[in-house]
């Protein structure tokens, strides 16, 4: 199978390193409108053949025969990438968030339907095999039904070189300013906390937002102002009773990367806790049966599930939509949106 990249950037070299693994998948051709970062990626790749553009439109007049393209643009580029890339009649792979607002996603949603193309979110967290097994476990109704709720994501890119200084790399920069299209934690790494619960709980009923945007970090670095969240803290009441708390932030010292979830059902408690390196990906906790009155918790190990790249390049084969899809997205596009009304009006809001 043939598959192209559009935007060369961070994350592309993932995409590049995932589908190129799978058997009888390559990476054809990349396109970025910034030839540095298109010279970096091929330098990079040099023992390759892949073809590099430095415009969408060129790499979709020269390459014909693809089966699948992944878009790894910035956030802000998501709409009119993908919907040029469904035009010209490719699956598609759009990174996360969909859009940058529910309106833009639901057009995104009824492009993917007209054109019967395959179309793919990629929320990464859930290529973690004990959240895959949670979920499992909830829908089967074997743990009661959920009560209450606990989702945090943790990052500390803002107050550790993990990852780089973000004063001085565009990468972290554009998330910081809501003028290059960032809706800042809550669109960037909330749309992961909030796709992580709702698939696994249900859908939210009605939700209150804090988002908080730290200035003391500057103003204004290069083009870049620095006005978009840093963090939030959202109260949820699920469709289904249960209550929770939803968060998020990049001042998380200590944490690199981690999704922490916690549910708690009538019937017993599951938690999952993902970090930067992997290594918890495939640990569910559990508490069940006689460890409820003694406050112990057994583990799990959940043997490794298909990752979204597999998921997208199998729904391609069988031509079959597996998920996340575009209409979950957007779904989660929506709860962006109104997290972003809850604060500004400071009250709750129907989902
Ligand atoms: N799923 C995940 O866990 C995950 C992780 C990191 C990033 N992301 C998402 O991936 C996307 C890219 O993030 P990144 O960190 O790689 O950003 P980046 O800024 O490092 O790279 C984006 C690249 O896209 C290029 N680009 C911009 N507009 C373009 C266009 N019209 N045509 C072609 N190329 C274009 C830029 O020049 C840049 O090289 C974002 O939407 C981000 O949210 C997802």
């Amino acid at each position: 199978m043939k598959i192209g990249i559009v935007g060369t950037g961070n994350i592309s070299s993932r995409h590049l390193d995932e589908f190129n693994n799978m058997p009888n998948v390559n990476v054809e051709a990349v396109c970025d409108t910034n030839q540095k970062n298109l010279e970096i990626f091929l330098s990079n790749n040099k023992d390759s053949d892949i073809r590099g553009y430095l415009s969408l439109e060129e790499m979709l007049e020269k390459e014909k025969t693809f089966d699948g393209i992944s878009n790894t643009t910035p956030d802000k580029f998501h709409k009119e990438t993908t919907l040029q890339i469904l035009k010209s009649g490719y699956n598609v792979f759009c990174e996360k968030p969909l859009a940058e607002n529910y309106s833009d996603a639901k057009d995104m949603v009824n492009a993917a339907v007209q054109s019967k193309k395959i179309n793919m979110v990629n929320f990464t967290y859930r290529e973690s095999s004990a959240y895959q097994k949670l979920v499992q476990l909830l829908k089967s109704g074997e743990i009661g039904n959920p009560r209450h709720v606990s989702a945090c994501y943790y990052q500390s890119w803002l107050t550790s070189n993990k990852w780089g200084d973000w004063r001085e790399e565009d990468k972290w920069l554009w998330r910081l300013s809501t003028k290059h299209g960032s809706n800042g934690a809550l669109g960037d790494t909330g749309v992961h906390i909030f796709d992580f619960a709702v698939n696994a709980v249900g859908d939210i009923k009605e939700i209150c937002t804090d988002l908080k945007t730290y200035f003391d970090k500057g103003n204004k670095i290069k083009e870049y102002t620095l006005d978009a969240n840093d963090g939030f803290n959202s109260l949820v009441r699920f469709e289904n009773g249960a209550i929770g708390t939803i968060t998020n932030t990049r001042y998380a010292t200590g944490h690199a990367n981690s999704l922490i979830l916690e549910v708690f059902c009538t019937k017993g408690a599951l938690k999952v806790e993902l970090d930067e390196e992997r290594t918890k990906w495939s640990t569910l906790h559990i508490c069940i049966d006689e460890n409820i009155n003694k406050m112990a918790w057994d583990t799990i190990e959940c043997p490794k599930t298909p990752s979204n790249y597999q998921n997208f390049i199998e729904s391609i084969k069988t031509n079959l939509n597996m998920q996340p899809d575009f209409y979950q997205g957007a779904k989660i596009q929506n709860i962006i949106d109104k997290c972003i009304e809850s604060n500004e009006i400071g009250r709750w809001v129907d989902i």
